[in-house]
């Protein structure tokens, strides 16, 4: 998945070509790692272009700076209306959505105060996360040597870049040990998440999530499946996981922006229950695949077409 190097790419509020949306190598983002992000996507719905749930993660991009104490230069409409204008822009039927709000040039040190709160949004075509195989067959997983950020630490609920250090660690070591993917534990030993996307378990017709007190981001994508598994009939619960829950669960999966629902068929080379996607891990996929490209009703108001201006909520 290279990049095109084509196309252009929002920057503090103005549309520049992709060769020149560039930051000095002494922004302070480039040495402290002070930025807070987004990962969102557009999908080409029957009724057109849509973004998924685009107010949900721009009022998290704003929740994330201000964890961080950074004044947006933007507000989230002028956000999201920058998002739309810059699919329109290149035309994208279906993308993700990268929105960034960062810590630009002025001066080094810690200290971030001094230098400007700078904002950027570009897209690219990102299709299955996994391969296309892995959304009915599921993965091979392993539970990571390392933990996610004990709590009072870096705060997991916000998406900042520096939190995913700690992500790179879990994906590489899956990666070099021959998995798709790693899953963390928190600093109790209680299950919390993937690298990138959070975690449900079923076991006895149930569905399982860790709680946001389990160093988890709070995904867009895990409120969104939780939601529509209820209005599906299942009982959903919120609660602290031990990692043997793993092993004894009838299914697993995960669910996040980039992977959407992709079921889980092993962990630590334990099969997870018939080491295939289970019926409730596939009712759910099929509902979220259903809303996300308009083919099923958008019941919770969930699609931003493109064309459309930014709707009020
Ligand atoms: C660490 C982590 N957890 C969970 C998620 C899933 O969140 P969402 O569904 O909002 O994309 C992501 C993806 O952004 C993530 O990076």
């Amino acid at each position: 998945m290279g990049f095109p190097g084509t196309g252009k790419i929002w920057m503090n509020g103005s549309l520049v070509d992709w060769k020149d949306a560039n930051i000095h190598i002494a922004s302070h983002v480039v040495h402290y790692g002070s930025a807070v992000f987004e990962g969102a996507r557009c999908y080409d719905t029957v009724r057109g272009p849509a973004c998924f749930r685009l107010d949900a993660h721009m009022r998290r991009l704003l929740d994330s700076a201000r964890i961080y104490r950074m004044d947006s230069p933007f507000t989230q409409e002028q956000l999201s209306a920058g998002v739309l204008e810059l699919i329109r822009a290149n035309k994208f039927r279906a993308c993700y959505i990268r929105p960034l709000i960062y810590r630009g040039y002025d001066s080094l040190g810690v200290n971030p105060f001094p230098c400007p709160v700078d904002a950027a949004i570009m897209l690219w075509e990102w299709g299955a996360y996994f391969t296309k195989d892995a959304m009915e067959e599921g993965l091979d997983v392993k539970v990571s040597t390392w933990a996610r950020m004990a709590p009072n630490t870096m705060p997991a609920m916000a998406k900042s870049v520096a939190n995913y250090a700690n992500s790179q660690l879990i994906k590489m070591e899956a990666i070099l040990d021959g998995y798709a993917e790693g899953i963390a534990l928190d600093t109790d030993g209680n299950l919390s998440e993937g690298s990138g996307q959070n975690l449900f378990v079923v076991r006895d017709g149930i569905i399982h999530t860790p709680p946001v007190g389990s160093s988890i981001l709070s995904g867009i994508t895990r409120d969104s499946v939780m939601t529509v598994a209820r209005d599906l009939g299942f009982e959903v619960r919120e609660s602290v996981l031990p990692r043997e829950m793993l092993y004894v669960a009838d299914e697993a999966f995960f669910a996040g922006t980039a992977v959407e629902v992709t079921p889980i068929k092993s962990v630590d080379k334990i099969k997870v229950g018939p080491g295939r996607r289970g019926p409730i891990t596939q009712a759910v996929q099929e509902r979220f695949f259903q809303i996300v490209r308009g083919e099923a009703p958008d019941t919770h108001g969930w699609l931003q077409f493109v064309d459309e201006p930014v709707a009020a909520r």
